[in-house]
C-alpha cells in the first residue's frame, strides 16, 4: 500500500475539492492511504525565513517527505491555482536543493462547477509541480464537473461514469508509484 500526501488547494470548510479528495480516498482503499497535508496555517511565503523555516512549514515538508507520492486536488481560481496552494508549494520547495518534493512522484486532480472544470488550473500546476517532482501522472487527465449530487454524505461517488474515471486515475497513479523506487 502506498502512502500519499494529499494537498487540497482549497482551505474553505465546505470545499468541493475536499469532498472529491475524500471520495477518492474511499475509492482507493486497499491501494493508497491518504494523509491530508494541512496548508491553512502557513504564513505567506517569505524568502527571508527559508533558512529558519516556521514550524507549520517544517510540518508540511515532513509530511511530504514521509509519503511515497503527492496528490494535488485543486480548485481553479481565475484560471489558475489558488494562492494558498502556490504558497504551500513554494514553502515546501525551499530552500534550494532541499525541496520536500525531490524524488517524489505526483498526480493532479480537481473539480469545479465550470464548463472547463479545472483544466487551466491543472495545466498551470503541471508546470509548477513539474519542476519539483521526479514524475507526474500525465494520463488520464481528470477534470471533474461538480454537481451537488455527485458525492453523497458518506463520500460515495454517485455517478458511475465519474467513478470509472476516478478508478482509472487511481490505477494510473499506482502504476506510476510502482515504476518509481521510493526516494
Ligand atoms: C472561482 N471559481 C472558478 N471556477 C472555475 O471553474 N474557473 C475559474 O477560473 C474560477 N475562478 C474563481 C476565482 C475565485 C477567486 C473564486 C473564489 C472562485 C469558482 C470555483 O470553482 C468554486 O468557488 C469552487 O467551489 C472552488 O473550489 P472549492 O474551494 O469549493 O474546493
Amino acid at each position: 500500500m502506498h502512502k500519499i500526501a494529499v494537498i487540497v488547494g482549497s482551505i474553505r470548510q465546505e470545499s468541493i475539492n475536499k469532498k472529491l479528495a475524500r471520495a477518492l480516498a474511499k475509492l482507493a482503499e486497499g491501494k493508497l492511504v491518504f494523509d491530508t497535508v494541512q496548508i491553512d496555517d502557513l504564513p505567506l511565503f517569505n524568502q527571508d525565513d527559508e533558512k529558519n523555516l516556521p514550524p507549520a512549514v517544517q510540518r508540511i515538508k515532513a509530511a511530504i517527505r514521509g509519503a511515497d507520492g503527492v496528490l494535488f486536488v485543486t480548485p481553479e481560481h481565475n484560471r489558475s491555482i489558488p494562492a494558498a496552494l502556490k504558497n504551500a508549494i513554494d514553502w515546501a520547495s525551499r530552500p534550494s536543493k532541499e525541496s520536500a518534493f525531490s524524488g517524489k512522484v505526483g498526480a493532479i486532480l480537481g473539480t469545479s462547477r465550470g464548463r472547463l472544470s479545472t483544466a487551466l488550473a491543472q495545466s498551470h500546476l503541471r508546470v509548477i509541480a513539474g519542476c519539483q517532482l521526479d514524475a507526474l501522472l500525465t494520463l488520464p487527465e481528470t477534470y471533474i464537473n461538480f454537481t451537488d449530487a455527485l458525492i453523497d454524505v458518506d463520500a460515495n461517488v454517485t455517478d458511475e461514469a465519474v467513478k470509472t474515471l476516478l478508478v482509472h486515475f487511481i490505477d494510473g497513479f499506482v502504476r506510476l508509484l510502482e515504476r518509481s523506487p521510493p526516494a
